[in-house]
Formats: C-alpha cells, structure tokens, sequence
C-alpha cells in the first residue's frame, strides 16, 4: 500500500495546535513544574533498560494528547504497519524499506514481491559468522600464510558511518583486530591509513551498496594499486585473498576483481543509511565478533517490537518524534543537538546526521508539491562534558531554541565510580541549569554574599542572569552493551519516520545529492582536460585559478 498524502497543517489536530501553542508559549517550564510537583510521572517512559524523562519539554498533557491526535490524523499507525510489513514506502525509488527485516528473528515471515526475505537475510548472517571467525581465528589467512591484524573498511555514507560509529561505540568489546575507515576521496586520507598497513596481514572490506559511488571506488583502486606494487611480490591472484566487497553490484565486484564467494550481498530494499544491519555492519563483526554484532541487531529488533506494538502515548520513538515536530514547526526550532555522555558515541551525532538530514531534508510532500512548513531539522552534537567546554555557552544564553536529547548511562564499562560520578552530575546538572536557568535574585544574592560594590553588581547582573526554560529529553540508559546501542539506533530510525510520516515526506530517497556528484563528475573532465566549459562567472574564476595556481 502506498503512504497516505495528507498536508498536516490541514488537520484537526495541526489547527488545536497552533491553538494550544498560543497558549503554551506564554507558560513557562519553571511555572509547569511548579504547579505540578508530580510531573515527572506523567512524562516519563521506561523499557527494557531505556528510560526516558521528558518532563524538561514545553508541554502538558494536552500537547502530547494533541500530537497523538496528529499522529492519528497522519495515519501513523497504518503507516507503521506498511513500514514493517515491507509495502513500497519508498516510492520515488520504488522499493520496500527493510532494514527492520534484517534484524527480525528466524521465523518471521517478511516478503517482498511475494518473497519471504527471511531465509535470505539468514544466510547472509551465517556468512557473516563464517567469515567472522576465520578472520579472527586465523584460519584465513593473507598471501604469505600470516593470519590479519587489520582490517579496512573503504566505503562513504551509510557504508562508512555506521560501521565507523559503532565500532567506536563498542570498542570496549573489541578484539585484537586494529580497523581503519577509508572514506573520502581526499587522497591524503586514504594515503595516510595506507601508511599504517602491512600488506601481508590486511584485509579490504570494499562496501558499496552501488558499487558505484566514484569515493570508494577511487579509494579501493588507489588501495589495490598499492597492493599490487612490485615491493610486495603480489599478484592478481592475491586480490581475491585480501579483498572482499558488500554490494548489490556483484558484476561490477567481480569485474574490480573480488572472488565471488568474497561478495556479501545486500538488497535494494536496505537504504544505505540504514545499513549497518545488513552485511555493511560486515566490519563490525569483524571488529567485535559475530556475537556482539548479533546483539546489537537483537537490541534493534527488541525496539522494533516495542515502535510497533506500543500505545503512542508510551512509545519512545514516537514521543521523541512528536517532541521534535512540536519544537520544529510550532515554535520555529531549527536546530536538534544530541549529546552523549559516553566518549564512546562521539560518532553518533555525524551518523544521525545522515540518518536525520537525508531522509528529512525534504521540501515536496508526498502529494509531489511543495510544502509550506518546515521539515527535516539540523542535527549536530558532541560528547558532554567536552561539548559544555565547547558550545554549551550558546545553548543556556545564546538567542536560538536547541532542543537537546542527553543520553546517558548509568553504569561506566570500566567501573571508575569517581570518573563516571563526575560525568554523570554534569549530565544531570546540564539539563536542570537548562531547565531552571539562573533568576536575577540569585545572581543578586550571590553578588551581595561577596559584597560586590552596588555599582559593579548594577552593570554585571543582566549578563550572569539565565533565563533557562530550554528544553531537553534525558535518556538514561543502564550501560553501554551491544545490545542496548542497537535498540538506541533503532530509537533514532525510528524517530526519523515517524517526523516524516507527519511531515508528508518520502524519508527514504535522497535525490537531492545527486546534483553535486553530476556536476564534480562534469568539472572533473575540465580540470583533466584543462578546459573550462561555461559557468557562471563565480564558479568559472575558482576553476581558472586552481587550474593556473596548480602549475606554479
Ligand atoms: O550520499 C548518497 C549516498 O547514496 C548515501 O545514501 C549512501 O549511503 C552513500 O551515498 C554511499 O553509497 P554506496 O553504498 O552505493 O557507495
């Protein structure tokens, strides 16, 4: 079944909103809580080892009931039921999308064109467990016999993100494989993992859902070039014992020169960003073995269960997603920030900026006309406490509305109680100081406890003040395992379709990248050719001094 297209200002419920947010946006959270004291146990969810406070939002009961209404409206529910049950959701591209498939269990039944994809996705996993322990157990071994230290993964966005944040994430669980991530097609990138290498003990992991992207394909022709230089005493044949690919292209893995035993297959019906499920999390397990890889997708089908079956009003995603849409198109939030206090995720906010800004950056609705409402917002974030020594200045004084998820853990991996007690009262201290903010008589009587002269105290007191009331969700997770950062990422997928399902977007096309690689693809031909076709005057005066100033 085809998405339903509904303009959402157009609803019952958008129109009790706007209502409702004349209302709201004269109430502060400070009054909120306040005349409520047992606010928190209106809004706050707990699952598995998930909890979520979002008490510290600009919200009552009503909000919530009335973005339920929208939810309704939009026809969240059948849509959730399309998105699991495989229906062409992505329709500009015509395909199913099915990255909860790859995490479902054995005796699902999931099929596309009548096809039951179950069977297929476990042999891929199995194939991934095989290949996974050689690898690690030194049964495979490189062209002199010698078992591999290391390991490449060279792919771009959704083939590179995803890996490269959660083997960071899971680095705790890692074993004695040292991976590296080739993503740019910077050839000093690529030149600088390479100088690291040994090519006797490494392993290419080429991960191309197209097979086509010209970054990875550069990358691992640049690569191969170097494997195969007279130095090593390589050839051809040598290849196929150190390089392996993920693709749906398996004619052109093949023609690049992979054995095609070597060749982990993906569908059409896997969007690249949503990948690391599938044989694209290939690196992850070879960094973490096949178990820990297994449970971060038991952790995201434990989430999908809970998106699926949950009531609105007690399904995380779905309060996140209606959360952002509230702030986003009511009171004209542009920005979400994302801060983890966990060094371990400090790749998270890249990854689900991706996740986040190529499947919501979207401007013509379902119906294919232009909508006028905002959609996908900006995404940024670093790992607390470094973020409060970076940009936290902005966010409690700064003019601009940042709704900000921190996520937290209540357990550290290595057990340093002092380190992580540290942590973790910033984390709490953050989102208090955020919502209470600091009031002119707290400022006033600290100045008068140090005597400040009137004088000095008149001048400095507007600049001290916080006007706090800036909004944030906490999560508090038990710990950092494989299994709990699946359901994690899971949490944020799912987020990202619920926003899009209310915003009457396709979420999980990106045509809008395609311009710029046509264009590279054309203005590379010029700079090898030296000629410079006609452009606007701008973009012509660049090419012609690169060109001139290369030669200097
Ligand atoms: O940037 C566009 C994009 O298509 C992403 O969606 C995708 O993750 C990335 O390029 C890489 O594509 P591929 O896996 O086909 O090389």
């Amino acid at each position: 079944m085809a998405l339903n297209t509904i303009n959402p200002t157009e609803t019952i419920a958008w129109k009790k909103l706007e209502m409702h947010f004349n209302k709201m946006q004269k109430v502060s959270m400070q009054e909120l809580f306040q005349l409520d004291p047992t606010r928190i146990d209106k809004f706050n969810l707990q699952w598995n080892d998930f909890l979520l406070d979002y008490s510290k939002n600009c919200i009552d009961q009503e909000t919530i009931q009335l973005l339920i209404e929208l939810a309704d409206e939009m026809g969240l529910k059948s849509a959730i039921a399309d998105y699991f049950d495989g229906a062409i959701i992505n329709q500009t591209e015509n395909r199913a999308v099915l990255h909860t498939a790859l995490r479902a269990k054995e005796s699902a039944v999931v099929t596309v064109d009548g096809i039951n994809v179950i069977p297929d996705v476990y042999n891929v996993k199995r194939k991934i467990e095989t290949f996974t322990n050689e690898v690690t157990l030194g049964s495979r071994t490189g062209f002199t016999g010698k078992p591999f230290t290391d390991v490449v993964n060279i792919g771009i966005g959704g083939s590179d993100l995803g890996p490269a944040m959660v083997v960071e994430a899971l680095q705790f669980y890692k074993n004695h494989l040292n991976v590296h991530f080739v993503s740019n097609v910077d050839g000093d990138h690529v030149n600088e993992i390479i100088k690291k290498l040994n090519p006797e003990t490494t392993l290419f992991v080429i991960v191309s859902k197209t097979f086509t992207t010209q970054e990875t394909l550069t990358n691992s022709e640049t690569i191969r070039k170097w494997f195969l230089s007279p130095d090593f005493g390589t050839t051809q044949a040598d290849v196929a014992k150190h390089f392996v690919a993920v693709s749906t292209n398996i004619d052109k893995v093949t023609e690049f020169g992979i054995n095609p035993d070597n060749v982990f297959p993906m569908w059409d019906w896997v969007g690249g960003r949503f990948s690391l499920w599938s044989a694209v999390g290939l690196t992850i397990s070879l960094a973490v073995g096949y178990d820990s890889f297994n449970d971060l997708l038991k952790g995201a089908n434990e989430m999908d269960e809970h998106f699926k079956t949950a009531d609105f009003d007690k399904n995380m995603p779905v309060i996140l997603a209606l959360l952002s849409v509230w702030y986003n198109n009511f009171y004209g939030a542009e920005s979400e920030a994302l801060i983890p206090y966990t060094q371990y995720l400090q790749k998270l906010a890249p990854y689900l900026q991706q996740g986040t800004m190529e499947s919501n950056g979207k401007s013509v609705g379902r119906d294919g006309k232009p909508v006028h409402y905002q959609t996908g917002t900006i995404i940024w974030g670093e790992p607390g406490t470094n973020a409060q020594h970076a940009f936290f200045q902005l966010m409690h004084q700064g003019t601009k509305l940042i709704p900000t998820d921190f996520i937290g853990f209540v357990n550290p991996l290595y057990g340093d109680e002092d380190h992580h007690n540290k942590l973790m009262s910033n984390f709490f201290a953050q989102t208090e100081a955020l919502l209470h903010g600091k009031p002119e008589a707290q400022v006033q009587a600290e100045f008068d406890k140090q005597a400040l002269a009137a004088e000095k105290a008149k001048f400095l007191l507007p600049f001290k003040v916080f006007a706090g009331n800036k909004p944030t969700n906490t999560i508090l997770i038990q710990k950092l395992t494989p299994a709990t950062l699946g359901s994690l990422i899971a949490l944020y997928e799912h987020k990202i379709f619920v926003q899009g399902i209310i915003w009457n977007i396709f979420s999980f096309d990106q045509w809008g990248v395609e311009l710029g690689k046509q264009l590279a693809n054309s203005i590379l031909e010029e700079i090898n050719t030296e000629k410079v076709q006609s452009h606007d005057s701008s973009t012509a005066f660049l090419l012609n001094h690169f060109l001139r100033s290369k030669k200097n």
